[in-house]
């Protein structure tokens, strides 16, 4: 008996250790679509993620397009941004839009009191946004101010942007210099309005929202998708009572998380420099948003089970303290390829998910949180996690197929662990196959075979994202420090095996 347990036991030990890591694709089971706004970009008046970062003015020597960077729009053309979410954020709902139009030097100047009490001369409004969006080629977010705003102010807003009449406002946007209407993709009626927006309860805001939509009219081929703002973290209140409560007009209720490494707003833990602890507690809270998700879709399916309402995680990133020497209100931090690997972690929970996350938008794109890019002056350098959303631009606007991750490893701190590898496949629009491989654990690289609907896959080609260090990054000095390399992997006696390094992101075509 004694000997029958010890044998038992033993070959259980040597199961875990040659057990590998497989993961099985089935193409044949089409999923949803991953809505390329699933990529989405958030740009907020906000430090100098706007201004200095992405605006600097048609004057400026930094070569500009209509006052936009040259350097940091051609960059950011290359992620094929989907759309961009503007003006906040807390700004949102502090923003009047009839201070953002007519002549630069004539407009207010404010104080913005959100971020930093930093003059605000409205040189970015309406117009100007609307360019950086043709510039990209983005669809547009428009965030409306409920918080300090009104419903005529909001209404008046959609007429200015969208109004092919000889109305008073639309002469004011052709005097203004746009002769056409614009589209206005997305509407969202206040952002946060549990906190920054009005410390309002979802009961009454779910009264407001029918009323603004009410009276948000705009011509059918020009009217925005209306956003109600929604809940964050595990509060699941704002989804189910906006879920029972509007019946119409509503394409999404909005959801935040942030990533916070200790998990606390005092002390938030800093971009580099951290020890392993915080690197694993990163990926602890990284991987809650998809029971978060979860939670939220469950009071959705019951209220709305047709699936007509789409939960958008307008708001998500790692949030760190800010880098020393820098204004507390700018939200100004590094991004190490810790941020590339919660990125891709996000991105592989958003896509299992894209029957109802049908759109996110990281906060934010240049010098804000979790940044696509850094600018100083008139350098800027791409970081890790515009690497990340590089690689994975073949998932916008494909479809998801379902991956199975069998004989996961764990990578555990002291009594806690999260799983090795995180995968996500999808058919593109070119019609291949992609996956998308994490490897979590900072310390062991892992052997991961992949297979497709079980027949086995014959080559990778694609790209690897890794660095020595866990908190790599690129500065001014040396901008190149963290970057993708070419990542190819042969199938050999029939399995395709690759060896997927520690601390790492891989996107490849599956052939
Ligand atoms: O992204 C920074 C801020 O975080 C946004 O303005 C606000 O909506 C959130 O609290």
């Amino acid at each position: 008996m004694i000997r029958r347990t010890i044998l038992a036991l033993s070959l259980a030990v040597s199961g875990c250790a040659f057990a590998q890591v497989s993961v099985t694709i089935d193409a044949a089971k089409p999923g949803p679509v991953i809505n390329k706004a699933v990529y989405g970009q958030f740009a907020e008046h906000l430090g100098t993620g706007i201004y200095e970062g992405m605006w600097v003015g048609p004057e400026s020597k930094i070569p500009n397009t209509k006052g936009w960077r040259n350097d940091v729009v051609g960059a950011l053309k290359e992620l094929h941004v989907p759309l961009v979410r503007w003006p906040g954020g807390c700004f949102a709902d502090e923003y009047h839009w009839r201070d953002g139009i007519g002549p630069r030097d004539k407009r207010p100047v404010k104080v913005n009191t959100n971020w930093g009490n930093v003059t605000e001369n409205n040189a970015v409004g309406t117009h100007e946004f609307f360019d950086l969006a043709e510039l990209l080629g983005a669809e547009v977010y428009i965030n409306g101010n409920l918080g300090t705003g009104s419903v005529q102010e909001m209404s008046e807003w959609i007429e200015y942007m969208t109004s092919p009449s000889k109305s008073t406002l639309a002469e004011l946007r052709r005097k203004n210099g746009r002769e056409q209407p614009w589209k206005v993709d997305y509407f969202a009626v206040g952002n946060e309005m549990w906190g920054c927006g009005g410390n309002m309860k979802p009961d009454h805001y779910a009264d407001l929202y029918k009323n603004v939509t009410t009276f948000l009219r705009a011509p059918k081929e020009y009217r925005p998708q209306i956003i109600a703002s929604g809940g964050h973290t595990d509060d699941v209140k704002w989804a189910d009572v906006l879920t029972r409560e509007v019946k119409n007009d509503m394409a999404g209720v909005s959801f935040h998380y942030y990533t916070i490494p200790t998990g606390k707003w005092e002390g938030k833990g800093a971009a580099t420099g951290f020890p392993e602890s915080q690197w694993f507690s990163t990926m602890q809270n990284t991987l809650r948003m998809d029971k978060f998700i979860r939670a939220n879709k469950a009071v959705m399916d019951k209220n709305d089970p047709q699936k007509k309402v789409g939960l958008f995680v307008d708001e998500w990133g790692t949030w760190y303290d800010v880098e020393p020497g820098t204004n507390a209100g700018f939200l100004y931090q590094q991004n190490s390829l810790r941020d590339a690997v919660v990125a891709a972690l996000n991105f592989n929970i958003f896509h299992q998910h894209a029957d109802r996350v049908r759109m996110t938008n990281i906060a934010q794109m240049v010098n804000v949180l979790q940044a696509m890019i850094l600018t100083d002056k008139d350098k800027m350098l791409l970081t890790p996690t515009y690497h990340a959303f590089r690689m994975y631009v073949p998932f916008q606007d494909a479809t998801s197929l379902p991956v199975a991750v069998k004989n996961n490893g764990k990578y555990s701190v002291g009594n806690a662990s999260v799983p090795q590898v995180s995968a996500s496949a999808a058919r593109g629009k070119d019609g291949k196959l992609y996956v998308a491989l994490v490897n979590t654990d900072p310390n062991k690289a892992t052997d991961v075979t992949v297979n497709v609907g079980g027949a086995g896959a014959g080559k990778l080609t694609g790209q690897l994202l890794t660095a020595t260090a866990m908190d790599a990054h690129n500065t001014f000095a040396q901008p190149e420090a963290v970057k993708p390399t070419a990542f190819n992997a042969q199938a050999s006696g029939g399995k395709l095996t690759v060896k997927l390094p520690a601390k790492s992101v891989v996107v490849a075509a599956v052939e």
